[in-house]
This record gives C-alpha cells, structure tokens and sequence, in this order.
C-alpha cells in the first residue's frame, strides 16, 4: 500500500518512526511534512493527508500530532475521510475491519514510540470485513456525510 504520513511540530517527535515502520511492513511512505519541530497548525498536515487518500495518491493515512484529537477532527471534514485516534491496538484494527477506517491519528504526547508502531502494524493490518452489517453501518455513516456536502466552508 501507499500510505501517506503527517505530522505537525507534535507528532514530529515519532515521525521517524512511523515512516520506518510503514517501509518495515513493505509499504510506501508518502511524505507529507512536517520537517521540523517548528510551530505549525495540524489542519494543514490533516488536510494534506486526507486529500492524498481521497484523490487516491495513496491507500491510507496516518497522522500524528501531540493528542491525535485535533488531526482527526481536521482529516474528518474531508469528504471521504474516515479518521480516528486510536492508542489502542484492538480499535486501530477494528476500526478499519468495521467502519472502513482509512486515517489513523496517534498523539506522540500521549504514546511512546513502540506502542506507536503497534498501532501502525494493527491498522495497516487489517481490512474491512465487507459484512452485510458493516456495509449498512457505513453507508449510514457515508449518507450523512452526502447530507451535508456542498454545505459551506
Ligand atoms: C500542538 O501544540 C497541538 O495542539 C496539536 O499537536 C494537537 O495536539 C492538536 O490536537
């Protein structure tokens, strides 16, 4: 898979990390910064990513910044985007087994670099089940977002 990676300066501080990980599972980094632990705003590296996953550019995404909160608030505004912050292994898979997640955010202030690569090796794992309760689930999910699309930025 591609996969595309980004940081703000609060996740910086596992992003190389993640990169070795994803390259160690025999996947592709997509490099979406940030390359520095200067002061920047997550929606920019969210929005980077999420766009990469939507248009394609890659097959999933991984975020990191200090909680993991802002960058899926963020990466979920994108139509498309399916992110969550998980600092669990069990939801980092599930999430992608029962919901089609395709985002993951971690918060490098909250989780240390090993947990970190559990949570890579759990999503990028797994894959959606396809069950019939699932696919109804999602495509509620999926409604909603259709109901708000074109809504004002
Ligand atoms: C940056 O200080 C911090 O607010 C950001 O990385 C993230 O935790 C937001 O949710």
């Amino acid at each position: 898979m591609r996969v595309a990676v980004g940081t703000d300066h609060g996740g910086y501080a596992l992003k190389a990390d993640i990169f070795d990980e994803v390259r160690a599972l025999g996947h592709v980094v997509v490099d979406k910064g940030t390359d520095s632990t200067d002061p920047v705003d997550y929606p920019d590296y969210a929005d980077a990513v999420g766009l990469s996953v939507t248009s394609g550019e890659a097959d999933r995404g991984i975020i990191l910044c200090g909680s993991g909160v802002g960058a899926s608030i963020a990466a979920c505004k994108i139509a498309g985007v399916r992110a969550a912050v998980c600092h669990d292994t069990y939801s980092a898979h599930q999430g992608v087994e029962h919901d089609d997640m395709n985002v993951l955010t971690i918060g490098a202030r909250i989780v240390g670099s090993e947990l970190a690569r559990e949570l890579v090796r759990s999503f990028l794992g797994a894959t959606f089940s396809g069950d019939e309760r699932h696919v109804r689930r999602l495509n509620k999910v999926l409604a909603i977002e259709a109901r708000f699309a074109g809504t004002k930025e």
